[in-house]
């Protein structure tokens, strides 16, 4: 063991075969966890960030699963160029045609078919015989490699599945084509000895293994997905699938920031290269976790508000000395930053501007007069404006182009008071008033807001968390709503928390309307 310290263990000189490729799935099998549903334009946003850490493969979706999923990978596959896109496919022929459809316009794509492969998943979930599912396997992969070379077959259940039938199964997806094969551990049940243990089997076995590259998939029930992944990794596998901030069904996947900071930081142990800028993964982070509204614990390793704060006394005096002494790793290399004061209420708008660029906004002309007018309001109200307020706010305009827009909130509340909202909407350029009382501020809010536009839609979700410190700091509420099995987040940003809360809650509803739109053909899952 080395006595490591911050950022000293540089990468030894890496030979191709200890190149990890980082297959990201947040867009499809994080997208799968109930209510972390994304629109088209926060999907594109993700991907293009995904790319630009380096992300060397993306699952953007499962086309056939619904009208959402196809545009996703389609208009996903439009917009990235260095990164290769994926859509998932059962083993149906239908299946492989919609993803095949979805990837045209893709420079580098692949094609990701699976089936399972286990005793209880044949018998139980597909009442296929063995000989049958080996036979689809076959199939599948055969069709995929008509409309691409790049062919990943997954063996799901694979964890649970018995040795010699694994074996037959992977040879003959190499067979017929697959260029990597996918070992899932789908319902997280691995321990990282018996998961390298599988691969070394599998690999030594298998004649023509040498063919392919092995990947992981890693589900975190018993807390050990990244532990896993890595073990695979040691055997011999080479791809590692993976979601940002670990999103995903159940008790998620595998965590892309632990997985990459773990190789970073124990390079010694871990002696592998991947393309991943670490410097992107808190801006990844922040961006799924408010996107999805679901909130990053604080002592999340890597990415959670605590990962790198040292508050104990004796911590305190340690890092004062030495910065080595109690951290692992920098705040720099996750991309973490002081906040930094942006400006106050006399900035003018080219400074603005500036700001905005070296954020990475590229506002036109209308965009950039809206973006300043609302930092001029924002700077009057509160007295620092720091990086975050203008990310909020940039994010909160984005959402603005809806039917249904904020335009006020009046309310009164109080200990001895029935709290009453007056709310004025704009819905289609046509101004809209209703009062409502409530339990509280902000179910008065909601109240009024449903009285002017009905719905059934059922709140499963209201959350407040303050952009910055101090008590005159932007609210960011995220509000989830669930109709007929379909849910959507809405995010909204105010230093008024009421007023926060009615544009989160009518930016759900701006989402629902497109949803409603869309109706998915047929609802499946992987
Ligand atoms: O967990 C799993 O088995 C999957 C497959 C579809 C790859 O997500
Ligand atoms: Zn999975």
């Amino acid at each position: 063991m080395t006595t490591n310290n911050t950022e000293t263990n540089t990468p030894k000189e890496v030979s191709a075969n200890d190149r990890v490729v980082v297959f990201d799935t947040t867009l499809r099998d994080g997208e799968q966890s109930p209510g972390a549903s994304m629109n088209l334009e926060e999907k594109l946003r993700i991907a293009e960030a995904l790319e630009g850490m380096g992300v060397d493969i993306i699952e953007a979706g499962f086309a056939i699963a619904s009208n959402g999923d196809f545009e996703a990978v389609n208009e996903v596959s439009k917009i990235i160029g260095e990164s290769i896109v994926c859509s998932l496919a059962r083993s149906g022929l239908a299946d492989i045609e919609r993803a095949a459809e979805a990837l045209a316009p893709a420079k580098r794509k692949r094609i990701h078919t699976f089936i399972s492969t286990s005793d209880l998943h044949m018998k139980y979930k597909l009442q296929m015989s063995p000989e049958d599912v080996l036979q689809a396997v076959i199939d599948s992969v055969t069709h995929a490699r008509k409309y691409t070379d790049d062919v990943e077959w997954s063996a799901e259940d694979g964890t649970r599945t018995d040795h010699d039938y694994l074996c037959r199964t992977v040879e003959a997806a190499i067979k017929a084509g697959a260029t990597t094969i996918n070992i899932p551990d789908t319902v997280g049940y691995a321990m990282p000895n018996e998961h390298a243990a599988m691969f070394r089997m599998v690999m030594e076995r298998v004649p023509n293994a040498h063919k392919a590259v092995f990947s992981t998939h890693c589900h975190n029930d018993l807390g050990l997905a990244v532990a896993n992944s890595l073990a695979g990794v040691e055997a011999g596998a080479r791809q590692i699938e993976c979601t940002i901030n670990g999103l995903g069904e159940r008790a998620g996947n595998a965590a892309l920031e632990e997985i990459i900071m773990a190789i970073r930081t124990r390079n010694d142990l871990a002696p592998y290269d991947t393309n991943i800028d670490t410097t992107n993964i808190t801006k990844l982070s922040r961006m799924v976790s408010q996107v999805t509204g679901f909130a990053v614990q604080n002592n999340k390793a890597i990415v959670g508000a605590n990962a790198f704060a040292h508050e104990a006394g004796i911590h305190q005096d340690g890092m004062l000395k030495h910065a080595g002494t109690y951290e692992i790793m920098t705040p720099e290399s996750v991309g973490l930053k002081e906040s930094s004061l942006v400006m106050g209420k006399h900035s003018g708008r080219h400074a603005f501007r500036k700001k905005l660029q070296e954020m990475g906004f590229e506002l036109g002309d209308n965009a950039l007069h809206d973006a300043f007018r609302r930092f001029k309001d924002l700077a009057d109200k509160k007295k620092d404006v720091f990086d975050e307020d203008i990310v909020a706010l940039v994010d909160d305009q984005i959402r603005g182009n809806d039917h249904i827009k904020f335009v006020s909130l009046n309310i009164v509340c109080g200990s001895n008071v029935v709290a009453s909202a007056d709310l004025v909407l704009d819905v289609d350029g046509e101004q809209v008033q209703n009062k409502a009382t409530g339990d509280g501020p902000v179910d008065a809010t909601f109240n009024a807001l449903k009285a002017l536009f009905p719905h059934t839609a059922v709140l499963q979700l209201y959350q407040v968390h303050a952009v910055t410190e101090g008590t005159d700091a932007q609210a960011d509420v995220t509000v989830r709503l669930a109709e007929d099995g379909k849910t959507v987040n809405g995010a909204g940003a105010d230093t008024d928390t009421l007023v926060a809360s009615a544009k989160a809650y009518i930016n759900a509803l701006n989402k629902l309307m497109v949803k409603r739109e869309k109706t998915a053909p047929q609802a499946l899952s992987a």
